[in-house]
């Protein structure tokens, strides 16, 4: 403010004189005043104005020059490979396979059982000097021979259990007037009567059949029924497979 003052004082001084010495000037022959003086020193400059408004915006720049890098060059040779890498962990198990090729055929196998299973055959006994029961099945309680129990001492009948022609035969001692029926299930067929000449006689009879499994044989008496079984005077039934099916 002060500064301001003096500032304003100074520049009235200097018209003031500027005035003064165009008066002198003017009036040189008649002035009676001393010569003017020197002009004063000039006054310090004053302060930096206030900034200005934002100036328009300015042409587009010239385009930067073209990269300086050259052409790009060809291809390299691969690098030798590197060295393994680590084993990784083991994935999930695949899917089976396909089923392989047959095998080649195995060695002939041991001699098979063909005899043993297919063998049927029976020799029984009667041993009582007691007759048989008539019309149904007389009962040989003594076994020679008899495969695969076929033939059964309880019930006096024989089973087929291999299906084929099997012969049958009896040999009776009797006592008394004998008729022996041979049936097959239910069905008689075949007969053979004798009526007792002599003390002690044999009759005898034989049949070949064809049966099926579970078939079933056995001898009959009716009323004549003299058969025994007793030392040197046996009565025996016996069958046996000739041919299987
Ligand atoms: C003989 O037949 C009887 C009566 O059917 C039976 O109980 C028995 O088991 C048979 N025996 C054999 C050796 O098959």
């Amino acid at each position: 403010m002060e500064q301001r003052l003096w500032e304003q004082l100074h520049l009235a001084l200097t018209l003031l004189l500027l005035n003064l010495g165009s008066a002198v000037t003017g009036d040189a022959p008649h002035n009676c005043y001393g010569a003017p003086g020197l002009p004063g020193m000039p006054g310090m400059p004053g302060k930096d104005g206030r900034d200005g408004l934002k100036g328009a915006k300015g042409e587009p720049g010239i385009p930067a020059p073209p990269a300086t890098r050259g052409p790009k060059g060809m291809k390299g040779e691969p690098g030798s490979p590197g060295l393994p890498g680590k084993k990784g962990p083991s994935g999930p198990p695949g899917a089976p396979g396909e089923p392989g090729m047959m095998g080649l055929a195995g060695e002939p196998g041991m001699p098979g059982s063909y005899k043993q299973k297919h063998q049927s055959a029976f020799s029984v006994t009667r041993q009582t000097k007691e007759h048989p029961l008539k019309n149904i099945p007389v009962i040989f309680n003594h076994v020679i021979t008899n495969t695969n129990h076929d033939y059964n001492t309880t019930t006096g009948k024989f089973t087929c259990k291999l299906p084929g022609l099997y012969y049958f035969v009896f040999h009776t001692s009797q006592t008394a007037n004998l008729c022996v029926i041979l049936h097959k299930n239910q069905r008689r067929m075949a007969s053979f009567c004798d009526h007792k000449t002599n003390t002690m006689q044999v009759s005898s009879g034989g049949i070949l059949l064809r049966l099926a499994v579970e078939d079933q044989v056995w001898l009959e008496v009716n009323d004549y029924n003299g058969m025994v079984g007793i030392a040197n005077s046996d009565s025996v039934f016996s069958g046996f497979l000739l041919f299987p099916d």
